[in-house]
């Protein structure tokens, strides 16, 4: 995939907010701390684009950046960090139902699941309820570097068990420090979008 231009566009809070123009887009999802951010980047090639912290739930936000001129990719808040009050959680729930309930130009999700946790109930829950809108998916098994190949493959292969009943593609690992799976990643973004 040959980047030609990223331009990080806005920040939403509301879905008022949500950029009027009429591109496509891709949105990441996954708890908090799981790898959206820094997935992005690699992605883009960039280093800083979308902001990374070993603090979880930095991300309270919708972060829009636009690729090529063609396509947004949507970096998603991160749910599921404990410290985060349930009020905030249901804040979250709403903004993220009413974007991919509402957004006409979604094209898919990419949804992340740490590869060394596998999926937790509320990533179960999520990819549930995608499913029961037909949203596509891709599955992205993230931080492979930190397993042995061996723990990786049999890794990835119980998250297949776990999640079959709402995705029954392949997942796949992705590592930004190696830049495993970024390959094969684009490809099915892209796919999503023809
Ligand atoms: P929120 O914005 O809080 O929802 O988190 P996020 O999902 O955007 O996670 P972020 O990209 O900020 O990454 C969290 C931490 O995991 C950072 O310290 C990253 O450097 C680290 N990390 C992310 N991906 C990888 C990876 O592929 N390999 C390794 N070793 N570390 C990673
Ligand atoms: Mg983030």
């Amino acid at each position: 995939m040959t980047i030609t231009s990223v331009e990080f566009v806005k920040s939403v809070v509301s879905i008022k907010e949500i950029p009027k123009e009429n591109l496509q887009e891709i949105a990441i999802s996954g708890r908090s701390n799981v790898g959206k951010s820094s997935l992005i980047n690699c992605l883009l090639n960039r280093k800083k684009l979308a902001k990374t912290s070993s603090t979880p739930g930095k991300t309270r936000q919708l972060n829009y950046f636009r690729i090529n001129n063609q396509f947004f990719l949507v970096d998603l808040p991160g749910y599921g960090f404990a410290k985060v009050a349930k009020s905030e959680m249901q804040q979250w729930r709403n903004l993220i139902e009413s974007y991919i309930k509402t957004s006409r130009n979604l094209k898919g999700v990419v949804a992340l699941i740490d590869s060394r946790i596998g999926p937790t109930p509320l990533d179960l829950q999520l990819l549930e309820w995608l499913s029961s809108l037909k949203m596509p998916m891709i599955l992205v098994a993230t931080k492979a570097d930190k397993l042995s190949k061996g723990k990786l493959k049999s890794q990835v292969a119980a998250c297949a068990k776990q999640v079959a009943p709402y995705y029954n593609k392949t997942i796949i690992p992705f590592s930004v420090t190696n830049g495993l799976g970024k390959a094969e990643l684009w490809k099915e973004m892209l796919s999503l979008m023809e």
